[in-house]
């Protein structure tokens, strides 16, 4: 005879899943809960993209257990009040509306409870993580061969990139290592820089051309200073997508020094490297095979539930090399290294499960469909905001930053915080990152159901917001 169930609460929601018997009272739950989440999605238009401050449940746990009621009736406070994706005007940030087979698959990984530290805790999961990143790290031009591992967010695989090039080079311990990348970098590069110990100036950011791309007679210049001063650079960065305007460093021409001065060469796609998944777009992200890691986050574009980013590499083995640690707690690896020797992580989630579900409900024609659409909506935005007096800042993706022409930093400023106001009262979120010295509003296209209507409501308010700039100025 099965046990009796422990810890079951007074409404009959089991604490844990009956491993003898499927429990209606579960299934009961589940089922409502996806529906409350069905309904938020389904009501999405009509809630504001960024919802006004809302009343949060009660936070320490009683100490007696809820009802299944009254869990699912707090879970709805804090979806009242959370950001809101699905909405068609919801364009500030790289938060796209979730795919939906990921949505069911983070389900399943979080039933499952499976564990990416060791092959024993998560033995199909594991596998699917390496053949998984080995196909896209093919895909991605890396090679047969390559590979690579899952990571909680694109900073964390940068800064994995980063920590396996030192290692490579021998410069652990070398506070004068230097990494050059381009001014345009995120910041999240900076940030690997100072958990890896060096100080804020071992990071060297260089200038960008007119198109927001590092300018490559920089790096060589900085390349050979570098080399006649006797400091070792640990690794050249390119960026394959930028955060402000998604534009593409051209990694071609940065590989090519980097093999000549023997330097790691770290692509960040966090944003563009999606787009060399499909022969139709691969063109906007060029030559992404030529390094020796690459970061790429299907959790932006893609909307894969998140988190769901990859660092991917040429030589994937050079991650055991780097993190290994015998893990004298697990048997043996079946294969080259289990999960939690690959990385900075220990205990993992199979976030490989909603990217491969997620994939295959797209197939590659819908990776495309995505992708197209999201720059098809970039030029329109373009081509609706070019006639006004706008520095417009795009590149090949699905980013657009502008700012009025002629500001001052503090004019620009305050235009900008006026005018995403008034964009949110028209539910139009939109960013407002501060750029080359001045603050730009910043739209990104990855929203499915933004359609024409958005688009044209954010050129008739940028246009609005002119009218007073152009004014004449009395004394
Ligand atoms: C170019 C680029 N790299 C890395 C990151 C960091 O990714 P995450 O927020 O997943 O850590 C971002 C985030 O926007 C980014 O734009």
């Amino acid at each position: 005879m099965a046990p009796a169930p422990q810890h079951e609460h007074a409404a009959g929601l089991p604490a844990f899943p009956d491993p003898a018997a499927a429990d209606p009272a579960l299934a009961a739950f589940l089922q409502q809960a996806s529906e409350q989440l069905s309904h938020w999605w389904a009501t999405a238009g009509l809630r504001p993209p960024l919802p006004s401050l809302s009343v949060l449940p009660e936070v320490p746990p009683r100490a007696q257990g809820l009802s299944a009621d009254a869990l699912l009736e707090n879970l709805q406070l804090v979806m009242d009040g959370a950001y809101n994706p699905c909405h068609p005007g919801a364009l500030a940030h790289l938060d796209p509306p979730p795919l939906t087979a990921s949505v069911a698959a983070d389900l399943i990984a979080a039933g499952l409870n499976n564990n990416l530290l060791a092959e024993e805790l998560s033995p199909s999961l594991t596998r699917l993580e390496r053949c998984l990143t080995a196909w896209l790290a093919a895909r991605l031009g890396l090679g047969q061969g390559a590979g690579g591992v899952a990571a909680s967010g694109g900073s964390l695989s940068n800064l994995m990139a980063l920590v396996v090039a030192r290692h490579q080079a021998g410069l652990q311990g070398r506070a004068d290592a230097l990494v050059f990348c381009s001014a345009d970098a995120h910041v999240s590069i900076g940030k690997a820089l100072a958990v890896m110990g060096l100080p804020a100036d071992a990071l060297r950011p260089l200038p960008v051309d007119g198109r927001g791309c590092l300018e490559v007679e920089a790096l060589a210049g900085a390349l050979q200073a570098a080399e006649a001063a006797g400091r070792p650079v640990l690794a050249v960065v390119a960026t394959a997508g930028t955060t402000v305007r998604g534009a593409v460093d051209p990694i071609a021409a940065m590989a090519d020094l980097c093999r000549r001065h023997g330097i790691w060469l770290h692509v960040d796609g966090a944003i563009g490297a999606v787009f060399a998944l499909v022969e139709a777009h691969a063109h906007r992200v060029p030559d992404l095979g030529l390094a020796d890691s690459l970061t790429v986050n299907p959790q932006k574009l893609l909307g894969i539930t998140k988190t769901s980013s990859l660092l991917l590499l040429r030589r994937p083995e050079l991650l055991a090399q780097c993190f290994g640690t015998g893990l004298p707690y697990m048997e043996p690896s079946w294969a080259d290294a289990h999960g939690g020797e690959c990385g900075l992580q220990g205990t993992r989630p199979a976030e490989i499960l909603k990217l491969w579900l997620g994939l295959h409900q797209l197939g590659l024609d819908g990776v495309e469909a995505v992708l197209t659409g999201a720059v098809q909506r970039r030029r329109r935005l373009q081509q609706l905001l070019d006639p006004l007096p706008l520095e417009l800042r795009g590149g090949p993706l699905h980013l657009l930053a502008f700012t009025p022409r002629g500001l001052s930093p503090a004019e620009a400023d305050r235009w900008s915080g006026h005018t995403r106001q008034q964009l949110l009262e028209r539910q139009l979120m939109l960013s407002r990152p501060l750029h080359a010295g001045r603050h730009h509003l910043k739209a990104v296209l990855g929203n499915p159901y933004t359609g024409e209507a958005q688009l044209q409501a954010i050129a008739a308010c940028v246009a609005d917001s002119l009218s007073p700039l152009a004014a004449p100025v009395h004394p």
